[in-house]
This record gives structure tokens, sequence and C-alpha cells, in this order.
């Protein structure tokens, strides 16, 4: 029998429809279009509004049109892995959320915290299901609702992350196609650089921790960016070596959307130019979770089966990784 090797059968997204621009910053924090583009390429992001609404309802949205697109029902998926950094609540976990939501019965499910590598993470893992037999039918949902975690009077946060969810279904293939290879790292020692102070148990949320602004992200840029810049290549540069990829048989770089700087640099390192490597930063700025999936979601007409793809990220922790995948459709 041929290896069971895990490969996306289908691809969907959903960005909310409100349109935050660098021109709204502007008048809400001492910033300027110019600054913005120049420094991380974004031009706008998206900003889910409406009273009581979550990641889980991004997710509704994206996962409902990735089962009609793939023409399968809710019950036959089996495990939903939902990479979120903003679930809607600490618990119940938003998987469990979102398969009540859908209707998918048969599913059991879980969240996966990696901040901004967790969408890889989660690749990985929902492919191991898939790998080792278990299961047919696994959905691995990236999505952030990273408003509801920032300070829009912190400009140094506010002009770079959004809103947005992606959705994958992982299937066996017997042709040698899907998930190939992955590194995956973490460095705790990070954690000061990147993160949100309170709200967990050993800073529970109080009248203070609420008064401090310890509940949206921190950030110290200029460190979190000398390990991104560094990370991301290396481990983009080693997943092609180890498998023996040049630049020229590396069809897509599908970078995490943290800064085009990032980005450039990552291509570079790989030998790859602009029109290899999927790009919306200026369209949704980082949204966490959900950066890898939607490019896939926007570039999927443009994707052939057997194509080489290159995924990479690097987020709070620190985590960083890269996963190899042959398209499979
Ligand atoms: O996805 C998870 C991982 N996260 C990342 O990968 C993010 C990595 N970091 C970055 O992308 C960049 O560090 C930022 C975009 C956050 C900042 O860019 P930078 O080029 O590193 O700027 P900086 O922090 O060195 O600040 C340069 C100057 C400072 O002024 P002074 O001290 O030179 O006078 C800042 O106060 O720019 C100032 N500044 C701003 N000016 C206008 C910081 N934010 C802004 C702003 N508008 N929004």
């Amino acid at each position: 029998m041929n290896k069971i090797h895990a490969a996306i059968t289908a691809v969907n997204g959903y960005v909310p429809d409100y349109i935050m621009t660098n021109k709204e910053l502007e008048t809400i924090v001492e910033t300027s279009d110019e600054w913005i583009i120049s420094r991380t390429g974004i031009k706008e992001r998206r900003v889910l509004r409406g009273e009581g609404l979550g990641t889980s309802d991004m997710a509704v949205e994206a996962v409902n049109g990735l089962l009609k697109k793939r023409g399968i029902g809710a019950e036959e998926i089996e495990l939903i892995i939902f990479c979120t950094t903003t679930p809607d609540y600490p618990f119940p976990a938003s998987a469990n959320i979102l398969a009540d939501k859908i209707g998918a019965k048969n599913a059991w499910g879980y969240d996966l915290q990696a901040a901004c590598s967790g969408f890889i993470f989660g690749l990985s893992t929902g492919a191991q299901f898939i790998e080792t037999g278990k299961h047919k039918k696994v959905l691995v949902v990236g999505g952030d609702k990273m408003s509801s975690i920032i300070n829009y009077q912190d400009r140094t946060t506010c002009i770079i992350f959004g809103d947005g969810c992606g959705a994958v279904l992982l299937e066996p293939n017997e042709e040698g196609l899907g998930v190939q290879d992955s590194i995956l790292r973490s460095d705790g020692s990070g954690k000061n650089y990147l993160g949100q102070k309170a709200g967990g148990s050993a800073r529970p949320a109080s009248a203070e921790t609420v008064a401090n602004n310890e509940h949206v992200v921190h950030q110290d840029g200029k460190a979190v960016f000398k390990f991104a810049v560094t990370n991301m290549a290396d481990v983009a540069a080693e997943i092609m070596e180890r498998n023996q990829l040049t630049s020229d048989t590396v069809t897509w770089l599908v970078p995490h959307q943290a800064n085009k700087r990032i980005i450039d640099a990552t291509a570079s390192r790989m030998g790859l130019d602009s029109g290899k490597v999927m790009i919306n930063i200026e369209r949704y700025g980082n949204t966490t979770n959900g950066t890898i999936p939607l490019c896939l979601w926007e570039w999927e007409s443009k994707l052939k089966k057997g194509d080489n793809l290159i995924l990479a990220a690097f987020g709070g922790g620190f985590t960083w990784g890269s996963v190899y995948l042959k398209w499979a459709y």
C-alpha cells in the first residue's frame, strides 16, 4: 500500500466587511499612511464589528463555504483543530463552539495556541491524524479577531493587526501529494517580547489589570522583528535544503503576513522572486492565525496539482516553523 499523505482538498476564507484604512488610523493615533506602508507594507485591515461576535463567527462563514465547495456535510468532519489566539472564551474551546454552530455532530475538536505560527502547527498536527489512518476528514481552522485585544491608542501595535479567518480540509492522499515535511520550533524565553500580560492563571483579570491595559497585545517590535526575520528565513531555507528543493522547484512561498520586510527577507534567502510569493498584507494586515489560510484561499485559482508550496511563520512565544506540501488539486 502507498504511504498516506495528508492533502489539502479544499480551502476557504472569510474577512469581515469593515475596512479600517491607514487614513482612519491617522485620526486615532499619531501615525501616517506613508510610515505604515513603508515600515510594514500594510494599507488597510478588516475589523469584525457587531455585539457578541467572536472568532468562531468568522470561522462559521469560512467553514460553511468550504463544505459547500467540497460538497460534503458538516457531519462528515471527524476532527476540528481551531488555531487561534483570540478564542471566543478562555473555555470552552472555540472548536466546540464552531462544531455546534455548523452542525459537526460527529467531530471532536480542540483549540491550538501558538500565536502567529498556530496554523502551521495545526496543519502539521492535523496531518498526523490522517497519516496514521485515524481520521479521513480533518478541518484545520486558523483565525483571529485581533481587534478584540488591540489597544487602539498604541500606535506600535494597532497599525499591524486585523481580523480574518481561513480553513482547510485535510484528507488522505495516496498519490504522494499533500504535507511532505515540517519543521516546528518554540522558544519560551521570547515570552516577554510579545504577548498579553494578564487574563491567564498567573495574573487573572482584575480591576487593576483592566485599568493598566494588561489585556491587550504588548510587543517590543524591534526585538520581535530581529528574531522573526532570521528565524523565519532560516527555517524556510532549512526545509528547502533537506527536501532537495531549489528556487526553481519551489512554486510558491506562503509566508505569515507580519511585515512585508520580513516576507521579502525570507523570499530573498530562498532565492525566490516576488512572483512566487503570496502577499496580501497590504489589504488585511496581520490576522495572526488567519494569514496563511487566507493566502491559500486567495491564490487557490492559481494553484496546480503537484505545485511545491513552502509555508513559513513566526509568532509570539516565540514560535516558528515551516511546512512543505504538494498541492493536491
Ligand atoms: O506576527 C507576529 C510577529 N510580529 C512581528 O513579526 C512584528 C515585528 N516587528 C515589526 O514589524 C516592526 O518592528 C514594527 C512594524 C512593529 C515597527 O517598525 P520598526 O521599523 O521596527 O520601528 P521602530 O519600532 O524601530 O520605531 C521607529 C520609530 C520610533 O520613533 P523614534 O524612537 O525613532 O523617534 C517609533 O516611536 O517609529 C516610531 N513609530 C511610529 N511612527 C509613526 C512607531 N510606530 C509608529 C507609527 N507611526 N505607527
